[in-house]
């Protein structure tokens, strides 16, 4: 029931929402039934159920098929998977990797890991997201790849993007980690870059486990490079005796396999409900005049990691934080914001790599100026929307938003 000329709750009013909203349920009977079905064999054969095995290969068929075809391989996170394509590519240390200016740190650590330089490109002016401009201003003549990254499930404008690419010879990353099932011009995200990074752990659209990742390429060669990086050096695709490069074990096993399996059949309902979800939000809300269902790029569809508000603080007597802390009083799931800025990280700022070396940054980490970035976290928050809600949670979600932009509105 809408309460919209009541206190707000952050006030000592009654919230709109006093019951927990439900929980996701991620796993169920199917998963625990394919678990126990690997215990099962094991128990029957007597043989310890390892890595590399029939259900992992399947899996990673099925994950490369519902991507439309190309080679997949599953590790044991998303920043493996990440590490893993950075490793693939092979480049020269010190050399520069233009980097998402917002992104979880799995996502940015693996390329200093790999003696890289990240660049960061700012976003554009209406998400979380690096546009085309922002990253070619990111580019100079140390470049060797791209790394892009579509947070929250946003698809990022791609095309563009890889024109970029290849006129400057650079290889994209797509660290696709929150963007399962998202699209952009009719082909998913992931498939647009020459690499994909996922992450399936169990805060993801789906996962493989409490932990878990893939890699996706259609680039056979890069496949491998990966691959041999993510097995300490074996020498998979090639004639040689033995372990042919410096890698690490980034190993799955079967057990992940067969609830990553499970959960990939479940991803396209997961993205739709999602997506209807969001839909009605932003179909509740479309009277208001401070707060909308963030903007994204054209022709593209978001798989709504999270659903983000955009706030018009010109609008309202309080600032961002401030509206969406009063949302989140009236028992909204939400956070006010998704500060996960690289350049702001003590690791990143006090350059902490490898002993006191500052390696392979070889200046003093000096202000970075991402004016973008900035501006749409000053106006953006999340709502943690999930498959699960019901029609009782999308009006609670509306009701609560109502309330709180009549209670801040400038008269
Ligand atoms: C954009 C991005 N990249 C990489 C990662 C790392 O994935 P994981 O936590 O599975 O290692 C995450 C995790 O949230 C992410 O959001």
């Amino acid at each position: 029931m809408t309460k919209s000329d009541e206190k707000l709750a952050i006030s000592g009013g009654s919230a709109v929402r006093s019951k927990p909203f439900p929980p996701r349920r991620l796993f169920g009977a199917e998963e625990k039934a394919a678990a126990v079905e690997v215990f099962d064999e094991s128990i029957a054969t007597g043989e310890a159920f390892g890595y590399g095995g029939k259900r992992e290969q399947a899996y990673e068929k099925e994950f490369a098929e519902h991507l439309g075809g190309g080679l997949a391989k599953a590790v044991n996170s998303g920043t493996s998977a990440v590490l893993a394509a950075i490793a693939a590519l092979e480049l020269e240390p010190g050399s520069e990797v233009v980097c998402p200016p917002i992104t979880d740190p799995g996502g940015i650590m693996p390329i200093v890991m790999m003696n890289c330089i990240p660049v960061l490109a700012d976003t554009n002016e209406s998400s979380f997201n690096a546009g085309p401009e922002q990253v070619a201003a990111a580019i100079t003549e140390r470049t060797r790849a791209i790394v892009v990254a579509p947070i929250l499930g946003e698809p990022l404008d791609m095309e563009p993007i890889m024109k970029l690419a290849r006129e400057k010879g650079l290889p994209v990353v797509e660290d696709a980690a929150q963007a399962h099932g998202a699209v952009y011009h009719s082909r998913p995200v992931g498939t647009h870059g020459d690499i994909a990074a996922f992450s399936t752990m169990f805060g993801k659209h789906y996962a493989s486990g409490g932990q878990g990742g893939i890699f996706f390429t259609r680039n056979e060669d890069l496949f491998w490079k990966a691959r041999r990086f993510m097995d300490r050096g074996k020498p998979f695709g090639t004639d040689e005796p033995n372990n042919v490069r410096l890698g690490l074990n980034l190993n799955t096993d079967e057990l992940s396999a067969a609830i990553g399996s499970v959960q990939l059949k479940k991803l396209p309902w997961i993205v739709e409900r999602r997506q209807a979800v969001a839909a009605a939000v932003a179909e509740g809300i479309k009277s208001l005049q401070s707060v909308t269902l963030g903007k994204i790029v054209p022709d593209a569809q978001s798989s709504y990691w999270f659903m983000r508000l955009t706030v018009d603080t010109d609008k309202l007597t309080v600032d961002k934080d401030a509206f969406a802390e009063a949302v989140g009083a009236e028992g909204i799931p939400s956070s006010a914001s998704y500060r996960h800025i690289p350049a702001e990280h003590v690791w990143f700022r006090r350059q902490n790599t490898f002993g006191s070396s500052g390696y392979p940054w070889t200046t003093p980490a000096g202000p970075v100026e991402l004016p973008n970035c900035e501006a749409v976290a000053a106006r953006n928050f999340l709502i943690h929307l999930h498959e699960n809600w019901t029609d009782q949670e999308i009006a609670d979600t509306v009701a609560a938003l109502a309330k709180v932009e009549k209670a801040f509105l400038k008269s």
